[in-house]
């Protein structure tokens, strides 16, 4: 189950020396299952390595309860430092069992198939769950806390997960795409899954993988990109043996395996002559088809299915709405508890530059917003956070605010596409956090967090065959904080980026922990905002090189049918979605976004260019004008990540040389390409305007 990991393979947030306050004590496992197994595996290993013992109790079938005289007097609760069992299997009455039954009693309720709760007595750490699921994140807990969990009486804490989907999309194709490649926006390097074409045959990684996934709180994951090529299609039948072997990889792991499928496989794979959601032929297929995925993996989580979208097959071909679309694979998956994640990335990438009347941002709304309540139980209409594409800075998308009769996930990009595709420092948890804790009905409403509660939350992952995992080793601390916020969307970012650090670094540092973990603050924290500073300005987006979205090209996009325009002209620059002169998409908002966005007064700043056009004199909140913001910001954010550089420096000799190499790397390449975004931003707009630098500073 757990891999001897290749010496040059990086642990990323489980390095043996974090399970050190694990590994030196004794401690008890007892409950049912491969949760509990894996729990015991977990900590035999860190045992071996630290001289603790573990033992094993494992509850008689039929749910009662052990006998306390069966457990034997070495394993009474007082003898030992940790006890991980789950309520049914807790061989004696402990005063940890009393505290949770007490809580229980103050409405806590149950502690479901995921959580926990931990509670510290005399000299016991107790960790107590429902199901054996709970007790590998009790687990894990155990291991963030390290010997803060072994110190003084700690009182009852419950920890349930807010979200019941916590998911890893991969973008990951089986055969390398001609002009994709490998995982499609993917910067590190090749599949984990897959190579040559086929299923890889060391496949110890996944087995790391889902470790980790499983430590920060992840529970699916899809294998196969989006986009589903040929080769990628024949998962769900001739193939579907590979995606059995991931799943039994990680499954000791509690993360479920889903896969995304082609709306046109009846076609593809059946050999029918339509995909037609409403032909009877069409539906048996993806019933049978479904039902032999489920012979083979019992435990498969469901679709994921990208349809109508930049050329996609989709049921728009055959007049058909997304909602009869949707349907009839979840009525295939319904038998099998299985869902359907039906992503809302619906809009015309055919545009014509000059029609004035089509709006991008407005595509997902319009599609779906007025199919709410057409849609199956077991549908999971998968939004992205933003109305555009995962850019550096946008609204929240209204479709999260207009479909309260269905179920949504949102979808974040770990994958740096639009971020500095992991050459730059860009920690996208304060990002994530603000979009969680965004309130579309106003301050007293639901969150984004809470809308996607129950239908999950969703990650483009960011990881390959790199040995740092994510090409830049310090953008692992992205899938680490996805998988956190996911978890708890209340935790502070830094919070958890001290998790991070403390996990991966801090355990193996020879001296001046204190200084590494500070510095490592410094070049993070503020890492996406300083992206966004060199970048394109005030929310308007892209200014990206078309294709790779790598590096500055101002009108790259700009006589493009994809739909991504900023509209600069030698007046003034932004995009007018507002209702009283521009194409509406405000409108698509409840109160008070609708309005607020809506007024050039109380827009705010860091989005005023993606719902207005404005002169470049007009004074933003913030009290400069918009040109002086633009070259501010530029010329702030290269200096900051020159700073960064610097800071970098300084803890040369606290991080293992190969980390501290490789980042360096990547920090001469974002402050190279920071310089050039800021001369071509900045010279562009004082070419188009005329108008200089309020402080004489050198534009090109
Ligand atoms: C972006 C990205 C594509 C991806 C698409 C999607 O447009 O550039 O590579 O396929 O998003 O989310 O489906």
């Amino acid at each position: 189950m757990i891999s001897p990991r290749s010496a040059d393979i990086h642990a990323a947030w489980l390095p043996s020396e974090a399970f050190r306050a694990i590994g030196s004590r004794r401690i008890l496992v007892s409950g049912p299952g491969t949760g509990a197994e894996t729990v015991l595996r977990e900590i035999e290993r860190a045992c071996a390595r630290y001289g603790g013992s573990v033992r094993r109790q494992s509850p008689p079938s039929g749910g009662e309860r052990p006998a306390a005289d069966r457990a034997g007097a070495d394993t009474a609760p007082y003898d030992l430092a940790l006890v991980l069992a789950t309520e049914q299997a807790l061989p004696v009455e402990t005063a940890a069992r009393a505290d949770l039954r007490r809580h229980r009693g103050e409405g806590t309720g149950t502690l479901g198939e995921e959580g926990f709760a931990l509670v510290r007595h005399g000299d016991v750490t107790t960790v107590l769950a429902d199901q054996p699921g709970g007790l590998r994140y009790g687990l894990f807990h155990v291991v963030r806390l390290g010997e803060s969990a072994f110190g003084p009486a700690r009182q009852i804490e419950v920890h349930r997960p807010a979200t019941r989907l916590r998911i890893a999309n991969h973008w990951d194709n089986i055969d390398v795409h001609p002009v994709m490649g490998q995982v499609e926006r993917g910067y590190a390097g090749g599949s984990i899954f897959w190579r040559d074409g086929a299923l890889r045959r060391d496949l110890s990684r996944v087995g790391d993988y889902a470790r980790l996934l499983a430590a920060c709180g992840i529970n699916a994951i899809t294998v196969n990109n989006v986009n589903v090529h040929v080769t990628e299609a024949h998962l769900l039948t001739t193939r579907l043996g590979d995606v059995a072997a991931i799943a039994d990889l990680v499954r000791p792991y509690g993360i479920r395996v889903h896969l995304s499928v082609n709306f046109a496989s009846p076609v593809a794979l059946g050999g029918l002559a339509t995909a037609d959601p409403l032909e009877q032929d069409v539906r048996a297929w993806w019933t049978e088809t479904t039902r032999r995925v489920y012979e083979t993996i019992p435990d498969f989580g469901g679709y994921v299915v990208k349809a109508d979208s930049e050329g996609q097959p989709g049921p728009f071909a055959y007049g058909r709405s997304h909602a009869d679309g949707a349907n009839v694979l979840a009525d295939a998956l319904a038998p099998f508890g299985g869902v359907v994640h039906w992503r809302a990335f619906v809009y015309n990438h055919r545009q014509d530059w000059r029609d004035r009347s089509t709006d991008r941002a407005r595509a997902a709304y319009d599609h779906f917003a007025p199919l709410d309540g057409q849609f199956r139980d077991n549908v999971i209409l998968q939004v992205k956070h933003g109305p555009l594409d995962f850019q550096t800075r946008e609204p929240v998308s209204p479709v999260i605010a207009a479909m309260p009769a269905t179920r949504l996930a949102v979808e974040f990009q770990a994958t740096q596409e639009y971020t500095g595709q992991q050459r730059h420092v860009c920690y996208l948890g304060p990002w994530w956090s603000e979009l969680l804790r965004f309130a579309p009905w106003g301050a007293n409403g639901d969150t984004v967090a809470d809308v996607a509660a129950n239908g999950g939350l969703v990650v483009v992952s960011n990881v390959g065959d790199d040995p740092f995992w994510t090409g830049h080793p310090l953008a692992q601390a992205n899938l680490y904080a996805f998988g956190r916020l996911a978890w708890a969307p209340e935790l502070d970012p830094a919070a958890v980026l001290d998790e991070w650090i403390d996990l991966t670094f801090v355990p193996s540092a020879t001296s001046d922990p204190d200084l590494l973990r500070r510095t490592l603050h410094e070049v993070m924290d503020d890492s996406w905002r300083t992206y966004e500073r060199y970048t394109a300005p005030l929310g308007v987006g892209f200014m990206v090189r078309p294709g790779n979205h790598y590096g500055p090209d101002v009108d790259g996009y700009e006589y493009t049918p994809w739909g991504t325009y900023h509209f600069a002209d030698r007046d003034g620059v932004g995009v007018d979605r507002t209702r009283s002169s521009g194409t509406g998409f405000t409108g698509q908002y409840p109160s008070p976004w609708s309005d607020r966005y809506e007024s050039l007064q109380d827009c705010p700043d860091e989005l005023l260019l993606f719902f207005h056009h404005v002169p470049y004199g007009h004074v933003l909140r913030s009290g400069t004008t918009v040109i002086q913001h633009i070259y501010d910001t530029h010329f702030a954010g290269v200096e900051q990540v020159a700073e960064t550089r610097r800071r970098w420096e300084r803890v040369a000799g606290l991080v293992d040389p190969a980390v501290h190499a490789r980042v360096t790397e990547r920090l001469n390449e974002q402050l190279r390409s920071a310089q050039e975004w800021r001369d071509q931003v900045n010279t562009y707009f004082y070419r188009k305007s005329g108008v200089p630098d309020a402080h004489g500073r050198r534009i090109h």
